[in-house]
């Protein structure tokens, strides 16, 4: 799966796209190069932009788009000012991919530009020639109705299947597939926009939404807060809004609405002890969008407005952590902003972090310690499948596609490891930590070496003799989980561990397992730890007692699922394939489509439902599965 950029294309991303200076023995200078060592990495260079914000550094986006969802393009322009950083530059380059460039333009006169070469991985650097004292310039172009960052669906596709539907999806490298820009998450715009959409159709973005805007097609938005371009969100289709609380509410198609409204109804909640731990909410409103089944992550963190799913409304809140997760990324990773996606463990396992604390804060310490048990054991499973340099926080990513890398190691490691810290100094000296940590980098975007360098000179200097530097540097540089890390643990799930050797045992049938108390937790601590394998009786045992197969809730249903195709379970393979052609989250479909891989059988099986669902998936989620199927 890893696919590495040509030497190229790798030199001219060292070249360019450093907003600090980088010297040339970074870039491979022949395709045979060896592996790249981790001394060699630049801290703080974006391998993954080939613009060149150290020169000129874009500050503000005025968008001007009107979706054509017969073409499935956006068409229109956007005006990007800039700052001139040094003195000689003469040129703005911008990242795109696959964008029609029709024309630049400064003061109403066109200005030259050139498109490079388009890199796989990284699209085609735009380069513009900016005469003196230009800082505004306006680039005209549509997307493409590939775009990676942009799904188009059809009416057919969404839960109403009345209207059409848009979203884009930006994190880490698509935002330049709908806008030209520069796609680094060190440059920070502010933005507006101005779309034009079918008259019955609304927009919303991450930026001001009025929940009481007139439907007319036409709507207005802006962003005055600095963001990384990988927040930038759009969505359009037949959205209705239902307020939770007071500053908390929920954009969702009308068959959703209010379902999606119960379901979250704590996320008022959630925002006020995020506030009173961690400091004051940065971003006015906080409101959920609720998007169509092929939405290939769980949640995206779009500032104002998360995206999520809507296989996390279990009717039971028992998937909300999703909620908590994507707020906390208000402090961790919207006000304070990994550099490069190098560093996305100070988003995801920051974020991690604050996501137990504010469970925990909200529904108590047993449900706390049970997900963060569950959270663990994802973390293992990755450490025992992954190779080294993939369990490193700081992870080398030269040459690579950031979305070919994801994985539990930022996430749980990078929680673990804070874990840890809060555990040495203690809760409330490590929550004054956070929340001038938070302060002290509001609306910045910093590299896992600036954390360390602030870390030193204050919680290691204020705990001199609790914590120390080289047990930092293992948890940050080094693969696996270092020995001694603070492993969660769950007494409720004793008693399921219990209930499962019992039950393994044949000492107790399944249907006299006592499951009446058993949140979604226990079942999915239940299922996750069987063994690889298990006799057609048990399997049929188990379903038979329990109704897996038909679990309403996706989280079970996909723990079933795996342990059905590993056991050739055919009974539930009829699931199966209409859990993969509806689903298009990438953490639910993806291990099925690996599983299924192993085996001749599967693979054929895989193939045919690939091939159904690949129309309304996601492009990430194409890209993510088709090579299981080939
Ligand atoms: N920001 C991420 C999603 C993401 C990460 C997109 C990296 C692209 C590249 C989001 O906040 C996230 O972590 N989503 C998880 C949520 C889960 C851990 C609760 C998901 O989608 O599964
Ligand atoms: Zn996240």
């Amino acid at each position: 799966m890893k696919k590495f950029l040509s030497s190229v294309a790798m030199a001219v991303a060292v070249a360019a796209c450093s907003p600090q200076s980088v010297t040339p023995e970074s870039s491979t200078s022949s395709s045979e190069a060896a592996a790249p060592t981790m001394a060699e990495i630049k801290s703080g260079v974006d391998y993954h932009s080939l613009s060149n914000p150290g020169e000129m550094k874009v500050t503000h986006l005025d968008l001007d788009l009107t979706a054509d969802f017969d073409a499935k393009r956006l068409k229109g322009s956007v005006t990007l000012t800039f700052d001139k950083l040094a003195a000689d530059a003469s040129e703005l380059v911008l990242d795109t991919r696959e964008l029609d460039i029709q024309s630049v333009s400064a003061n109403g006169e066109s200005l030259a530009f050139t498109l490079d070469e388009a890199d796989p991985e990284l699209g085609a650097a735009l380069r513009i020639q900016v005469p003196d004292g230009i800082n505004q310039v306006t680039v005209s172009y549509q997307t493409s109705p590939q775009a990676s960052g942009v799904q188009w669906l059809t009416p057919a596709q969404t839960a109403g299947k009345q209207h059409p539907f848009l979203f884009t999806q930006a994190q880490a490298v698509h935002a330049r597939s709908f806008i030209p820009l520069q796609d680094s998450p060190q440059v920070r715009v502010t933005y507006t926009a101005k779309i034009k959409t079918p008259e019955e159709l609304l927009a919303v973005m991450s930026a001001s939404n009025d929940p009481d805007t007139p439907r007319d097609g036409e709507y207005d938005f802006t962003m005055p807060q600095p963001i990384p371009s990988y927040l930038i969100a759009l969505a359009i289709g037949d959205l209705q809004f239902k307020a939770m609380g007071e500053r908390t509410g929920v954009y969702a198609e009308p068959a959703l609405l209010d379902a999606a409204a119960e379901e979250f109804e704590d996320t008022e909640s959630m925002l006020e002890v995020t506030e009173q731990t961690y400091g004051a909410y940065s971003w006015d409103r906080y409101d959920l969008l609720i998007l169509p089944l092929s939405f290939p992550f769980g949640g995206m963190e779009n500032p104002r407005l998360s995206f999520i799913t809507p296989t996390v409304i279990a009717g039971d809140k028992s998937l909300v952590s999703l909620i908590a997760h994507e707020l906390a990324h208000s402090w961790s990773g919207n006000t304070v902003t990994n550099a490069t996606w190098r560093d996305l463990w100070l988003n995801e396992g920051f974020t991690t972090y604050l996501t137990y604390r504010i469970m925990e804060m909200v529904y108590g310490h047993d449900r706390y310690r049970k997900e963060a048990v569950l959270g663990y054991q994802d973390l293992t499973d990755d450490v025992a499948a992954l190779p080294e340099n993939d369990e490193i926080l700081a992870i080398d990513l030269r040459g690579r596609n950031p979305d070919d890398v994801f994985s539990n190691i930022p996430y749980e490691k990078g929680a673990l490891f804070l874990r840890e810290l809060e555990q040495k100094v203690g809760r409330a000296e490590f929550d004054k930590f956070l929340v001038n940590y938070f302060q002290h980098f509001a609306f910045k975007s910093i590299t896992t070496d600036e954390f360390v360098a602030y870390l030193d000179k204050t919680l290691l200097a204020d705990h001199a003799d609790k914590l120390d530097k080289a047990r930092i540097q293992e948890w940050i540089f080094t693969p696996g989980i270092p020995a001694g890390a603070p492993v969660p643990t769950s007494d409720a799930f004793e008693l399921i561990d219990q209930a499962r050797s019992h039950f393994l045992a044949g000492e107790v049938p399944a249907s006299s397992i006592n499951t009446q108390s058993w949140t979604v937790h226990e079942w999915l601590y239940f299922l996750n730890n069987m063994p690889d394998a298990l006799t057609d009786v048990q399997l049929a045992a188990l379903d038979e007692a329990f109704n897996l197969t038909h679990s309403s809730n996706n989280e079970i249903a996909h723990s079933w699922l795996m342990i059905a195709v590993k056991n050739n379970y055919e009974p539930a393979y009829e699931r199966l394939y209409s859990y993969l052609v509806s689903i298009g989250r990438n953490k639910l479909v993806k291990p099925l489509y690996q599983a299924l891989s192993q085996t001749e059988e599967g693979k054929a099986f895989a193939k045919k439902a690939f091939e159904e669902a690949k129309p309304g998936y996601h492009p990430l989620t194409v890209k993510a599965n088709e090579g299981f199927v080939e």
